[in-house]
């Protein structure tokens, strides 16, 4: 597949891009937005909770990544008709936190190819939607994102995204940009690019190279401005309505009011960093316990 255009992306991240923040993100210009990571064998079980991380409103392309290896999970779960609501199903080949690679997922799945391929060519087999992967240099000491990226080409995936950093590296460092360009002269699919993405300098780099896009992720964070800011674009609305609105939108998803404070708060300390006396602040979110403490916050913005 092509893109017509070069693509700005929200990148995945776990317990963060939830489905307020990705439809916050479009709204500043993200074009493509992509899900937390979900757990096929959690969706085979047809948990509630995961299901629930299902819920798309974007105005953008809308990915929803998934992760897991069971083939027979793969091809029962992709079945759901929920996957409608997206227009890309992209697959975690980069994750390095422990419990998931214990379990042979994420970056893990670098590890061995024809494990991969068997995998990856079920999944395009299964899904309704173009297939992407996103993953990383490669892990336990060996580079192999070429090779990955050429089996995943083989595969029928439709696009790759490479976090330019072994799962070692964690996020620690900065990325190997080198990698990227010696990615796409190996495919023929486009490739985007993922990692220390701040500037447009850096998103200029990465078209310039020959990516297709760049997916964003700590930059992001409480900072859905950068698509505006990358862009050129007007925002569309200030911080603060964004922090109200990505508020109000979580209170139709979390149950209790204990849980979404404590969930918030991770997101409202990103939000005030760039505001005066941010330590200060960031002290005191720390203590809330209610709605009503957030929303007098918010109010005084
Ligand atoms: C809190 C957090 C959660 C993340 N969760 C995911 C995830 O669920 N799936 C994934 O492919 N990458 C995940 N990542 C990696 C990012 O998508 C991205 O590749 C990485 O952070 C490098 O890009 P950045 O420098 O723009 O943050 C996560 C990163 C962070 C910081």
């Amino acid at each position: 597949m092509k893109f017509k255009k070069f693509i700005y992306a929200l990148a995945p991240m776990a317990g963060v891009t939830d489905f307020a923040f990705r439809k916050i993100c479009a709204d500043f210009g993200a074009d493509m937005v992509v899900s937390e990571m979900i757990s096929i064998k959690a969706l085979e079980n047809n948990s509630d909770r995961t299901l629930k991380l299902l819920r798309e409103e974007s105005k953008a392309k809308r990915a929803c990544q998934l992760f897991g290896h069971d083939v027979n999970a793969i091809e029962k779960v992709l079945k759901n008709k929920v996957f409608e609501n997206f227009d890309y199903i992209d697959f975690n080949c980069g994750c390095p936190a422990p419990k998931i690679v214990k379990n042979g997922d994420g970056s893990a799945m670098m590890k061995n190819l024809e494990k991969s391929r068997a995998v990856i060519s079920a999944l395009v087999k299964a899904s309704p939607k173009p297939v992407s992967v996103k993953f990383r240099l490669g892990i336990d000491g060996k580079e192999n994102y070429i090779e990955f990226g050429k089996m995943c080409e083989q595969c029928g995936v439709s696009f790759i995204t490479l976090h330019a950093r072994t799962r070692e590296q964690g996020y620690a460092g900065v990325v190997d940009k080198s990698a990227y360009k010696k990615l796409i002269d190996a495919v023929k699919i486009p490739v985007f690019w993922s990692g220390d993405i701040a500037t447009i300098e850096d998103a200029e780099y990465a078209k310039q190279i020959g990516c297709a896009g760049v997916m964003i992720g700590r930059n992001a964070l409480g900072n859905p401005e950068i698509f505006s800011t990358l862009k050129g674009k007007h925002a569309p609305y200030s911080k603060k309505e964004a922090i109200i609105k990505h508020l109000n939108m979580l209170k139709t998803y979390f149950k209790t009011e204990r849980t979404l404070v404590a969930y918030f708060k991770k997101h409202l300390m990103w939000y005030v960093r760039s505001t005066k006396n941010a330590t200060l602040t960031k002290q005191k979110i720390l203590e809330f316990t209610t709605l009503k403490q957030i929303e007098n916050l918010i109010n005084e913005m």
